[in-house]
């Protein structure tokens, strides 16, 4: 079993009501098929993560396929890597990205977590083959090494729980933005500003195999326009006036930037100790 109880650390066995580990911590199965297994002393605040309203926004502009161009460039990356039967979505949202993966690679075993619950409850129940699961990046609730690929998509992320979570020779992909991703509507909202910050990030004992930048332009009706607002920051930031004169604009086209790195793990674990407990630099940057 994949999961792991974070009560004990052992593993979880499947029952008909959920989860349960030898130690008899039960985590029962919600209706839409996902698990909570975010200890309740975990929760820095009563609904963590990102908002019902950012959820609901991001669903949409999935829906639109406003980044299929990227979704079809992770999964030939995803399926260009060997002996890849279980992934791990850190940060998985509403599933988006889950769903193009097995859809093009329908043997893969996908497990996904987020600490957003309405996140997770909207893609356990539209993807009912995956394994979804409330939880932080910052424990995963997985057992060590069961994971072949972990995904990180615009989501945070502790590089000590990847090295932990991902088999010897396995493999991590992390995408965050390029420098100019979403430039008009910054520009739209900022008097100035400013651009994403180059990460060239590296992970401890991670080999970068492969890396890779994705743009196009898309134009946006008035209501993608309104759904990816919701779904990012920029619903709070910027100039009032400024986010209202974005409500009355009919269409935008707006350039979409994306960066993507490939890190192979070390074939021979060292000690956890080696595997120092360095959080992922990224933040949740919106998409
Ligand atoms: C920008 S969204 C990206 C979602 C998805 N990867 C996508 O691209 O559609 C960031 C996600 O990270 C989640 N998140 C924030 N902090 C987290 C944490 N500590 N552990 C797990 N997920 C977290 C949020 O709830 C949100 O769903
Ligand atoms: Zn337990």
């Amino acid at each position: 079993m994949v999961w792991m109880c974070p009560h004990c650390a052992q593993s979880l066995e499947v029952v008909e009501s959920g989860l349960v580990c030898v130690s008899g911590h039960r985590f029962d199965r919600a209706k839409e098929g996902y698990v909570n297994l975010l200890p309740v002393q975990h929760k820095r605040s009563k609904n963590p993560g990102d908002s019902l309203e950012m959820v609901q926004g991001r669903r949409a502009i999935h829906t639109a396929h406003l980044y299929r161009a990227l979704a079809d460039e992770l999964v030939d990356v995803v399926a260009s890597c060997p002996e890849v039967n279980t992934l791990l979505d850190v940060g998985c949202g509403e599933g988006y990205y889950d769903g193009m993966l097995s859809e093009r690679l329908p043997g893969l075993s996908v497990y996904g977590i987020d600490i957003a619950k309405s996140a997770v409850r909207l893609a356990a129940k539209d993807y009912r083959k995956h394994h979804y699961a409330v939880a932080s990046a910052r424990q995963l609730p997985v057992m060590s090494s069961t994971i072949d690929l972990a995904i990180c998509i615009f989501s945070p992320v502790s590089d000590a729980e990847i090295a932990r979570a991902v088999r010897p020779g396995g493999f991590y992909l992390e995408v965050g933005p390029a420098a100019r991703h979403l430039w008009e509507l910054k520009t739209a909202l900022y008097e100035q500003p400013r651009e994403h910050a180059s990460l060239r990030r590296t992970i401890p004992d991670g080999e970068l195999l492969r890396e890779g930048e994705c743009h196009y332009e898309k134009q946006l009706t008035n209501a993608e326009l309104q759904a990816l607002v919701a779904a990012t920051p920029f619903a709070f930031r910027g100039y009032r006036e400024k986010r209202e004169a974005l409500r009355e604009r009919s269409d935008l086209t707006i350039s979409l930037g994306f960066s993507w790195r490939l890190f192979k793990l070390a074939q021979w674990q060292d000690s956890a100790v080696s595997r120092a407990d360095s959080d992922g630099a990224l933040e949740s940057s919106g998409l």
